[in-house]
């Protein structure tokens, strides 16, 4: 998927009313932003639109919402953040409304330069989020405080709300401007080339729990990459596949054919598909995540029936690093193992380290393995890390993102 959509650089935000759809769902503990990676992103464009005298509206969702409007799950604590990291004050709306009078006076009363940032767009639950006749009226109503929109929230960007593309029906209505934003334009450009205009050899390395979640994936991967590498808890259905046992190891039962399938695919496709050729198993899963775990090493096809594989052993760590290494190309996405416990993180630390020393291009996509990276200490080291979890898979799967496709052809 090519990008040639309006972007901030194509538009005078001059004096104009811009609504801005950031991706702001960062994690909180006990009220504190525990990962800044989601604000810190969106910045260079809010910087722009400051910068060029816009009135900059900002907007998004956090969290689940799942017992109605809440206070933690407010924006507060993101506003605050974002003002320091700005440099200038952002004024917090913070009524459950999003888009009630407070809000019409706090946009009727912004000068050239301002920003004010709107409360959670989940707050206003099911319009937001199942845009029916209800969630067109919300997306009218955010139209209705803006000149032009901009969409910057790429992790949130394969979502079709209101926020996110039904609003732009209404702003380009009334002959504004739907443009994305630097985050979403870099986002798409490193993701979009990796997989549709790859510099050979392109080797994608995919992790995880469940093979349920990825079957897209690994089907649109397969076809674009030339080595296949795939580890983590959803190998293990591979090796059943194979014939394997598995022991107490994660499978997905229902996905053995699929398994099969995409085995006999790569062959026919003349691509290499890795699997771990040895596996770091225990008696059962650390309880606590990160408390102790006694792990020996075993041959794939060794697993007794009672233990469980919870990494890749390091025979397959090498396997896996030296393919890493011939490639110009890499995405990842997944861990290799329980990475959250130090006994269990061995084979996503190679992985990672391996991509690290590479001078390959690599992405690494969000989610868990965008933790994996910023917790193991790799992040500055690789080319990109997606700020997208769900949303670089549907990208990686082949998929068109409503908040893509909603933005203005240039
Ligand atoms: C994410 O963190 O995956 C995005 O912010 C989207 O959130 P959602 O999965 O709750 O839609
Ligand atoms: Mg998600």
């Amino acid at each position: 998927m090519g990008l040639n959509k309006k972007s901030v650089d194509d538009f005078n935000a001059k004096g104009r009313r811009v609504l801005v759809r950031c991706d702001f769902n960062v994690p909180l503990k006990n009220g504190e932003i525990t990962d800044d990676t989601r604000i810190v992103a969106a910045l260079p464009t809010i910087n722009k639109l400051v910068n060029d005298g816009a009135k900059v509206i900002l907007c998004s969702h956090l969290g689940k919402v799942k017992e109605g409007p809440n206070e933690k799950e407010s924006l507060a604590p993101v506003a605050k953040r974002l003002s320091e990291k700005l440099g200038k004050e952002v004024k917090f709306i913070a009524d459950y409304n999003v888009t009630g009078a407070e809000t019409t006076a706090a946009v009727a009363a912004m000068n050239e330069g301002d920003v004010i940032l709107l409360q959670n767009t989940r707050f206003r639950m099911k319009e937001e989020t199942k845009p029916g006749d209800a969630g067109e009226a919300f997306a009218k109503e955010l139209a209705d405080l803006c000149d032009d929109y901009v969409c910057d929230a790429f992790g949130s960007s394969h979502r079709a709300h209101a926020s996110v593309s039904v609003v732009t029906k209404y702003v380009r209505e009334k002959g504004g401007n739907c443009a994305v934003g630097y985050l979403m334009q870099k986002e798409i450009n490193f993701l979009g080339n990796a997989v549709e205009n790859p510099v050979r050899p392109f080797v994608a390395i995919l992790g995880g729990a469940k093979v349920a979640d990825k079957l897209n994936v690994i089907n649109n991967l397969l076809e674009k990459c030339d080595t296949l590498i795939i580890g983590g808890g959803m190998a293990f259905t591979f090796l059943k596949a194979k014939g394997y046992e598995i022991g107490k190891s994660l499978c997905d039962d229902e996905k053995i054919d699929y398994c099969k399938e995409m085995m006999a695919k790569a062959e026919k496709l003349g691509k290499k598909l890795l699997l771990p050729v040895d596996t770091g198993i225990a008696a059962g899963f650390p309880d606590p995540i990160d408390g102790p775990v006694d792990v020996t090493y075993v041959d794939s096809d060794k697993i007794p029936a009672d233990m469980e594989g919870l990494d890749i052993g390091p025979k397959t760590c090498e396997l896996f690093a030296n393919a890493a290494k011939t490639a110009k190309t890499v995405v990842w996405n997944g861990p290799m193992g329980v990475f959250e416990n130090p006994t269990l993180a061995k084979g996503t630390i190679a992985v990672a380290k391996a991509l690290a020393e590479t001078d390959a291009t690599t992405i690494i996509g969000g989610g868990d393995s965008a933790a994996a990276c910023n917790q193991l200490g790799f992040a500055d080291k690789m080319s990109h890390i997606s700020t997208g979890g769900g949303a670089s898979l549907e990208f990686l799967e082949g998929k068109e993102l409503p908040g893509v496709y909603a933005a203005d052809d240039k």
